[in-house]
């Protein structure tokens, strides 16, 4: 069984495999994934103050990698549960079609405008400010609140820790759409820990999972930082969840 590297009332914290660490999560679990998975596409960042490693299995098509993701996470989650999951336009049908083998696809992509554009062939490509998600769910899925529109406008982190870093208030928005108050979010790309972060704002539970050592610490230090100046003022009972033992 492997043991978190952080845990406490909100946040379990793994680092490792998300492929080997999601098969010992109990089936059933989970009311919402939300997660930003390797595009494969060898991303680093351009900007020059930013040094970053090259994201891990972000070298091949993730393929494999989505669908065995999608495969665990179609386990994990219940049968009101739903998955969203970043995405671009490069690896859309990739993203689509590894979520397809397991869940219903929702009827369209969800937007995220942008405050401003990536960079890229300056010539002779369209300046894009906008990233897509894919969303998908279990067939006793419901939204939760008023009808969300598919176009969200969120400003860009401007100080990054990670070269792909997502606002918390974009994780925090979809969080209060696909996951009950006293719901558990699970994020098995977490990089340097957004998705933790909207889950203690918006007082939800939230196991994350990365690979990188780096990215972990950025994860801890985010919720330590948290804990120091916005200490979360919901009262949640004790994490209940715990990793199942696996026999081979
Ligand atoms: C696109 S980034 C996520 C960035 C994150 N949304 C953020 O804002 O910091 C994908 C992350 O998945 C991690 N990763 C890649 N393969 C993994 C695996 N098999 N298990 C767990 N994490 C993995 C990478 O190290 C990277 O940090």
């Amino acid at each position: 069984m492997t043991n978190p590297v952080f845990v406490n009332s909100t946040i379990q914290l793994f680092h490792g495999d998300c492929l080997e660490i999601l098969k010992e999560i109990p089936t059933d679990s989970v009311d919402l994934v939300l997660t930003d998975p390797p595009y494969g596409q060898s991303y680093r960042s351009n900007r020059r103050k930013e040094k970053f490693q090259r994201i891990q299995e972000d070298q091949d098509t993730p393929y494999i990698l989505l669908t065995r993701a999608a495969y665990e996470c179609h386990r994990v989650l219940k049968d009101t549960g739903a998955i969203y999951m970043f995405t671009n336009w490069h690896q859309q049908g990739t993203t689509d079609y590894a979520l397809s083998k397991y869940f219903k696809l929702g009827a369209s992509k969800i937007v995220w405008v942008k405050n401003n554009w990536s960079a890229g062939d300056l010539d002779s490509s369209w300046a894009n400010r906008t990233e897509l998600i894919a969303y998908a769910h279990h067939a006793k899925h419901k939204l939760l609140g008023a009808r969300p529109s598919n176009v969200l406008y969120f400003n860009k982190v401007s100080k990054l820790h990670h070269p792909t870093e997502k606002p918390v208030q974009i994780m925090e928005y979809i969080i209060s759409k696909g996951c009950p108050k006293d719901g558990i979010v699970l994020d098995p790309f977490c990089g340097s820990g957004p998705v933790l972060e909207a889950a203690i704002n918006m007082g939800r539970q939230c196991i994350g999972i990365e690979v990188r050592e780096q990215y972990i610490k950025e994860s801890i230090s985010r919720i330590n930082h948290m804990s120091i100046f916005a200490l979360p003022s919901v009262g949640l009972s004790p994490f209940n969840f715990q990793l199942k033992e696996i026999t081979t």
